[in-house]
């Protein structure tokens, strides 16, 4: 496999980051998961512009966006990969300790890209567990959940408590007991033949997959709320599904004492998201040749 490493891609035994890396020592840096499709990456110029979002919340300078599209691209074509996990991490660099950012002069930047894995197909036939954590979101005030940040340990404690539980994902609530997140993921709820899902009021990352499932949804005159929710309003929703990057559209079957049947409005989303995706690729393809 060969990675790109800062500005070249080098073999995987040398994609060596220094253990003075500002990332290593305080989880300073970001970061963006990616999908490719037939050598496409899917919404590739969200993926940049929120990782400039959170690099602008960080203070973090960037290279600019042709040369992170190219890495991204790179990498893929380097390793021979049509479907693919791709993710690219900047951290704040290499420098002494200390935690001033202007200890280190060059951000460090690395774009693995591996070969897609499917995610089993009974977690889409037959829906995945997910627990309320007792672990609550950060703090909008503390660390933005908009940031996509390498100091997760927020979402890595949430996803312990659900291994802890046989359950395949966790959904914290903000401080104040409203509904937010998953660890990697987005939560929805059909509910009386409405699709809703947390406000970014909440303190959210805001999902690609999320905004993506949003506009089908509105387009095909589904009613959609964006609001405070807390878990006695999902209890008895009709439906509940997770989004993200990888996992696109997945069925719950199970939150908390609560179980749900794979329902006909998280099949249909999941449908038109992946003809959002087909029509992309199109259109991507149209503009390569
Ligand atoms: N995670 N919320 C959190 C906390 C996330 O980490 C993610 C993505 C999402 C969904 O965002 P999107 O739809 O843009 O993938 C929501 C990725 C997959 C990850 O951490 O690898």
């Amino acid at each position: 496999m060969y990675i790109f490493l800062n500005d070249r891609m080098v073999k995987e035994a040398d994609a060596c980051v220094s253990v003075y890396d500002h990332g290593f020592l305080y989880g300073d840096g970001i970061y963006e998961t990616m999908r490719s499709y037939e050598g496409v990456v899917f919404m590739l110029d969200r993926h940049i512009d929120r990782l400039w979002l959170s690099a602008s919340l960080i203070k973090l300078r960037l290279p600019g966006r042709g040369f992170l599209r190219d890495a991204i691209y790179e990498t893929i074509e380097a390793n021979g990969l049509s479907d693919a996990y791709v993710r690219i991490t900047v951290s704040r660099g290499r420098g002494p300790f200390g935690l001033d950012p202007g200890l280190c002069r060059e951000p460090t930047i690395v774009v693995i890209a591996r070969k897609f894995k499917e995610y089993p197909a009974a977690y889409y036939q037959k829906g995945t567990e997910v627990i309320l954590a007792r672990t609550r979101r950060n703090l909008v005030e503390a660390i933005d959940p908009r940031i996509k940040s390498l100091n997760f340990l927020n979402n890595i404690l949430a996803k312990t408590e659900a291994v802890d539980r046989g359950a395949y994902e966790a959904i914290m609530m903000n401080k104040d007991g409203y509904i937010a997140e998953g660890t990697v993921s987005n939560i929805f709820f059909v509910r009386d033949s409405r699709l809703c899902t947390p406000s970014s009021e909440v303190g959210i990352l805001e999902g690609i997959t999320r905004e993506v499932v949003l506009t089908v949804a509105k387009a095909n005159g589904t009613e959609v709320v964006e609001g405070m929710f807390r878990p006695e309003d999902i209890f008895p929703a009709q439906e509940v599904f997770l989004t993200n990057t990888t996992g696109e559209v997945m069925p719950v079957s199970r939150f908390e004492h609560v179980s749900y049947g794979v329902g006909a409005t998280t099949r249909h989303l999941h449908g038109l998201y992946r003809a959002e995706v087909s029509l992309y690729l199109e259109e991507a393809k149209r503009a390569g040749s």
